[in-house]
């Protein structure tokens, strides 16, 4: 199995994180067991975590657990850094990939890495991802928005671009999620109901603003969590486009036949849920994530793939392994690595 989509967290210490941001820059407080830590931002704690997601030898302990042949990590979102000045968040980007290369550089059959860009600015995101690809990373994540910026922007757009141009798989992950503060307080609401959402909004910024149909087919392009949404509601999307003429003014053809642009992880916890993403986005455009090592992540990789006995062994197969070498390049990766 190959899992698209996990987390890392490297030791960033808080005076590296106080020279970025003292407020606001992420940074881990490991407990005194060393396997017990907590994501802290400034003084406050963000979130408990454990040894996996700074620790490689441990990560590798829970796939050789659970049988995960190769797993792509990248940035816990709170590590985005898209509200800093640009050139500070140029210079974070560029450690936190260094920190990531590190982390996968014992392990390079079993852990690949995609980078963190300063998404902020285009023109330094695309440096930095350019550095990034030459150092080794197989993709870059970016959050569905920066801001009031979401895909459609042609900030966003021209990213996407030169990602399409410089044949760099783009995984998108929400973040920063819409009304967390004001009505969704309890219950893990935001990321329940607001992720998906997020989701969502960012695949019809691009697919309903026309951005979609211009940017080049070769761009890939890959959404987490299932894709949010938007496999669900894309009939209401398509209704309304036969029948608004305000959803139809930038985009060109109806909203579902872009699905088969877009992929999506296969995070999403119902049979019938993944039967249906798989119907919607083609069965090859939809690949193993686990969002490990959160909770909220897939316990035992694979298990709910395995169980849809609607897919025969082949359509598995895909879901679970060949759709992520397909779409990250990862054949072509390793012969570039034996040519030296
Ligand atoms: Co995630």
């Amino acid at each position: 199995m190959i899992d698209i989509h996990s987390h890392f967290f490297p030791r960033i210490s808080e005076a590296e994180a106080r020279a970025v941001d003292a407020a606001r820059a992420p940074w881990l407080a490991v407990g005194a067991d060393g396997r017990s830590g907590q994501i802290m931002l400034g003084e406050r704690p963000f979130r408990p975590v454990h040894d996996a997601l700074w620790d490689p030898a441990a990560r590798v302990r829970t796939l050789d657990q659970t049988g995960v042949a190769l797993q792509i990590v990248c940035a816990t979102p709170v590590m985005f850094g898209y509200g800093w000045e640009a050139s500070r968040a140029a210079d974070w980007a560029t450690r936190m990939n260094e920190k990531a290369a590190q982390y996968c550089a014992g392990h390079p059959t079993r852990l690949a890495w995609m980078a963190q860009v300063p998404l902020q600015d285009v023109s330094l995101a695309c440096a930095e991802v350019t550095r990034a690809r030459e150092r080794g990373a197989v993709g870059v994540q970016i959050g569905n928005h920066v801001g009031a910026k979401d895909l459609d922007h042609p900030d966003l757009v021209d990213f996407l671009a030169f990602c399409a141009e410089s044949d760099i798989p783009v995984f998108v992950h929400p973040w920063d999620m819409m009304g967390g503060a004001e009505r969704m307080r309890k219950w893990m609401l935001p990321w329940l109901v607001a992720m998906p959402a997020e989701t969502q909004l960012g695949m019809l910024s691009l697919i309903l603003s026309g951005a979609l149909a211009r940017l080049p087919t070769t761009l890939r392009i890959c959404f987490a969590h299932g894709g949010g949404s938007f496999a669900y509601t894309l009939g209401r999307v398509d209704n309304a486009w036969q029948h608004r003429d305000i959803v139809r003014s930038d985009c060109p053809e109806l909203p579902s036949s872009y699905a088969r642009r877009l992929a999506t992880d296969s995070a999403v916890f119902d049979r019938g849920a993944l039967r249906l993403l798989a119907d919607v986005m083609g069965i090859e455009r939809v690949m193993l994530g686990t969002d490990a090592p959160f909770p909220l992540g897939e316990q035992e990789p694979g298990s709910l793939v395995r169980s849809c006995e609607f897919f025969d062994a082949a359509a598995q197969q895909r879901i679970l392994h060949d759709n992520a070498r397909a779409f990250f390049g990862l054949d072509a990766l390793a012969s570039e690595d034996v040519k030296g």
